[in-house]
């Protein structure tokens, strides 16, 4: 089996972030999202991975390499335009030959064990009516905003559609799709959507109609799409709520480490108090300061004389003399400082290379 991770894509829902970086290499718990994916593949035993790529490309090819420091070997395939999720299967077709294969959305991150759902797919395929395709589902509480699926009696999958206006069910579509070489007939037979792309859920809509058979297993643990702000932080405390407590960097006599804190090599913590789960990056200074549950800091920043909880701080930024920020996503090299102090919340999407002054 290979493995497409999508990896290229607009993000227009991300920004300022993602017009200066890749929305998949975003850092939750201090490591990018698509670094997550890749793990889980290679953990359910899939090396061979295909890695489409659009604007960002050369970040994305940076940040993951040919794959070997993962123990995968990675192909690029390079997308002009974002077509469609269905445009990335077509245009990965030299490269998935006659495999079976997993995609697998690049700035998805799910609780399941990707081994298990691979699995389940090759014990179903070695049955007596082998599908072909299998897709994850999730109940959720806003189904216009996904891929929704409705099911007969014996829960196959019968329809698809994309973000309905009135749902057929709560059924959403997870970002991790299992597929035989019936899906390149599929993407080559299918028109783009009324949004101009080329739908995955047409062409597994395709697959049913052509009478082949698409198996469905429901996602017990959490699931989520980290193409927004909210999303995001609610990934990042999922993900830090998993951290180990590790202190290789230095903390003076002065500070105090509450629970599940990771202080990473060579950071300092200065008469400060950090309350866990929190991640601390590499080189990081905190001084006077308050680092609340859920936050991750990355590696190089600065924290100094502030309060910072439920946040994620990307590397080499500032944030300095600010009593409070919360629910916020600080890009790389930012700087957010104040010059007068004057107590007050602040809840921030910053860009990199940004510089906050609050009066
Ligand atoms: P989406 O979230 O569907 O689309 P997007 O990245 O364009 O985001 P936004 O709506 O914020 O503008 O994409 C899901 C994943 O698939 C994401 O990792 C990007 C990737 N993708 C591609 O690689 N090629 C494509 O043509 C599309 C549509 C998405």
């Amino acid at each position: 089996m290979k493995a497409l991770i999508l990896a290229g894509g607009a993000g227009t829902r991300l920004r300022p972030i993602t017009h200066t970086r890749a929305k998949q290499l975003v850092p939750v718990a201090n490591k990018p999202i698509l670094f997550y994916g890749i793990e889980a593949m290679v953990e359910a035993g899939i090396t061979e991975i295909g890695v489409i790529v659009g604007d960002t490309r050369d970040e994305v090819m940076g940040a993951l390499g040919d794959g070997s420091a993962f123990g995968a070997a990675i192909t690029y395939i390079p997308q002009d335009e974002p077509l469609g999720l269905a445009h990335c299967v077509l245009i990965a077709h030299d490269f998935l030959g006659d495999h079976e294969f997993v995609m697998y959305l690049g700035d998805n991150l799910l609780e399941q064990d990707l081994g298990a759902f691979v699995s389940a797919f090759a014990t179903a395929r070695s049955g007596a009516a082998p599908p072909a395709a299998q897709i994850l589902l999730k109940q959720v509480p806003d189904p216009h905003r996904f891929g929704i699926a409705t099911l007969d009696a014996e829960g196959h999958v019968v329809e698809l559609v994309e973000k309905p206006d009135d749902p057929p069910s709560d059924l959403a579509l997870v970002g991790v799709y299992l597929f035989d070489p019936t899906i390149h007939e599929a993407v080559a037979a299918i028109e783009p959507s009324a949004r101009g792309e080329l739908e995955i859920t047409d062409a597994i809509q395709w697959l049913i109609d052509a009478g082949r058979r698409v198996r469905c297993e429901l996602l017990t643990g959490w699931w989520i799409d980290t193409g927004k702000l909210t999303p995001l932080l609610e990934a990042n405390r999922l993900l830090l709520e998993k951290l180990e407590r590790r202190i290789d960097g230095t903390v003076d006599g002065a500070s105090v480490l509450d629970g599940r804190v990771v202080v990473a090599e060579g950071a300092e913590v200065i008469n400060s108090t950090i309350r866990g789960p929190v991640a601390i990056g590499a080189g990081t200074r905190v001084v006077d300061s308050f680092i609340g549950p859920f936050s991750a800091i990355g590696n190089r920043c600065e924290v100094v004389n502030s309060e910072i909880e439920h946040s994620v701080v990307m590397d080499d930024s500032k944030v300095i003399d600010i009593p409070r920020l919360e629910d916020s996503l600080i890009g790389s090299d930012a700087v957010v400082a104040r010059s007068k102090l004057r107590p007050r919340a602040l809840r921030l999407m910053v860009g990199d290379h940004c510089q906050i002054d609050v009066e």
